[in-house]
């Protein structure tokens, strides 16, 4: 029998920690049931403590989720454990991940702490923690720069406190994988109660060997991996989950352990979680990329006709990656739409949600003959759905574009109720439609980013747009998908605006405060 690896996801917290790349209650909802079909282990929901936002997001994951713990993150400080107990009082099964820097530099320069007082805190959460629930996880910050015989002193200790799983964080992904291997081994040996805890791991990217060290650190004796859908996460994410679980079955001669994982979720969390943060996910991206399974040289597809396994090592539908299917037309009707819908994993909250989705859904059936999965992902995802509460509303947009002449683009809005008309040229019909709508809005925001990606393929195909803009450090991602990428431009530009009017404060969890 082979040991269990737990995989403990954290695209809701580490991943939402990625500037843009935050998610209201009801997005962080779909994910986590996402993660759940996919069977991970843990799904870690978020900081309650960051702001009542974020309590609420927790809380919501922990009333809706069954099958995976749902775990919330606090700091070594009462208050913050007190916030997690709290938001995860119904869930099924729970986890609170509690943590306190321990590398020299975090603890003189961002703590200001003697290394005792660094222990007191840790166990002092520990215990409290366990007030709320006997499934507790202490991470030691920034352990990948930490000193070996500290770290083995202070996790001695928190598992006395009763921490049952214990996280060492390569933080600001320094590590290499002979050494960090090497590092989970010594804790493992050298600390006397090791045999009362899991080992867990939680790698950064920062130099391309997140899961490399991660991998590592499994041959080593962790039975914990930490990571998020398509990596993402704080600068150049984590150490991305479909690459660590292909990793772990395809190499089964290799790795002493398996995930539970029903791997065939992939794709869908993947495109999930790159539609609703508009992170969009490389085309050579491992395992999820859309030519991760694309053979174009002719001697490739000849030697996979006669036997896939010539170059494959993996199949693509072991992923998930199936040809794009057909699932609606322009005749389907609202049965047909709110089944598949259900089968999605998207639950309508009332029937005038799901009569406005149904409405969205003709309407673009009208303009694109076949609808995917992916379409109507996109149809209920903020992409195209104006909220109630939104303050700027796009009504109509015209573009013109000529050779040889200056784009226009004339646009009207409502802001708070009131419409608004206005025009502006441009370099191109998209720059001239933003020129338009941020002289009606006045963000005053840089745009720091802008992409297109098709949601599925064919020129009548839905572009999805990302906006990203910045206003003095407070950073939001819009979206918008049309058939039109001018329209969905526009609609990524007001998502954004949005989004900037209505983004609350949150407290970064690795700030110190105690
Ligand atoms: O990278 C890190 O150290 C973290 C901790 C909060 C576990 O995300
Ligand atoms: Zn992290």
């Amino acid at each position: 029998m082979k040991d269990k690896l737990i995989i403990f996801d954290t695209t809701l917290r580490d991943g939402e920690q990625s500037p843009g790349a935050s998610m209201t209650r009801d997005e962080k909802v779909r994910i986590a049931k996402a993660l759940e079909r996919l069977k991970v282990d843990v799904i870690e929901a978020g900081f309650p403590a960051a702001s009542p936002g974020d309590f609420e997001s927790v809380q919501a994951v922990a009333d809706t989720i069954k099958d995976s713990m749902v775990c919330g993150l606090a700091r070594a400080l009462d208050r913050d454990i007190d916030k997690a107990g709290e938001a995860l009082k119904n869930a099924n099964a729970s986890r609170i991940h509690t943590f306190i820097a321990t590398s020299p530099i975090h603890m003189q320069q961002k703590l200001h702490m003697e290394p005792e007082q660094v222990i007191e805190h840790a166990v002092r959460a520990v215990k409290r923690a366990r007030q709320y629930t006997d499934n507790v996880e202490f991470s030691p910050e920034d352990a990948g720069r930490s000193e070996e015989d500290f770290l083995c002193r202070i996790l001695e200790a928190v598992i006395d406190a009763g921490a049952t799983t214990l996280n060492i964080p390569d933080t600001v992904g320094y590590s290499v994988p002979a050494q960090f291997g090497a590092t989970i081994a010594n804790l493992i040996e050298k600390i006397p109660n090791s045999d009362k805890a899991i080992f867990s791991v939680h790698c950064h990217n920062d130099l391309g060997l997140a899961v490399a060290n991660s991998l590592a650190a499994v041959i080593n004796g962790a039975r914990q991996i930490e990571c998020t859908i398509n990596g993402l996460g704080e600068r150049a994410g984590n150490a991305s989950l479909e690459e660590v679980v292909m990793a772990v079955r395809t190499r089964q001669d290799y790795f002493p352990c398996v995930t539970g994982l029903d791997t065939r979720e992939i794709v869908h969390c993947s495109k999930l979680v790159s539609s609703i943060t508009g992170f969009p996910v490389q085309p050579n991206k491992a395992i999820v990329g859309a030519n991760a399974f694309a053979h174009e040289s002719g001697i490739h597809q000849d030697g996979v006709l006669k036997n896939p396994e010539t170059y494959e090592i993996m199949q693509a539908e072991d992923v998930g990656w199936t040809a794009n299917r057909m699932v609606l037309g322009k005749h389907s009707g609202r049965n047909a739409f709110k089944s598949r819908m259900t089968e999605l994993g998207y639950e309508f909250h009332s029937e005038s949600e799901l009569n406005d989705a149904f409405f969205r859904f003709k309407q673009l059936a009208d303009k694109k003959h076949d609808i995917f999965d992916e379409d109507l992902e996109a149809l209920i995802s903020e992409v195209t759905t104006p909220k109630e509460e939104d303050v700027i509303k796009l009504i109509s947009l015209k573009a013109h574009t000529e050779t040889g002449e200056v784009p226009q683009a004339s646009v009207t809005l409502t802001i708070a109720g009131k419409e608004y008309n206005g025009s502006a040229s441009g370099s191109g019909s998209v720059d001239a439609s933003f020129k338009a709508i941020e002289g009606l809005v006045k963000t005053g925001a840089d745009l720091e980013l802008y992409s297109v990606n098709n949601i599925t393929t064919g020129t009548d195909a839905q572009g999805e747009v990302t906006v990203r803009l910045d206003k003095a450090g407070r950073i939001v991602n819009g979206l918008g998908a049309d058939t039109d990428i001018v329209i969905a431009s526009a609609k990524a530009y007001v998502n954004a605006a949005n989004k900037l009017l209505s983004k609350e404060n949150k407290q970064h969890p690795q700030i110190a405060d105690v």
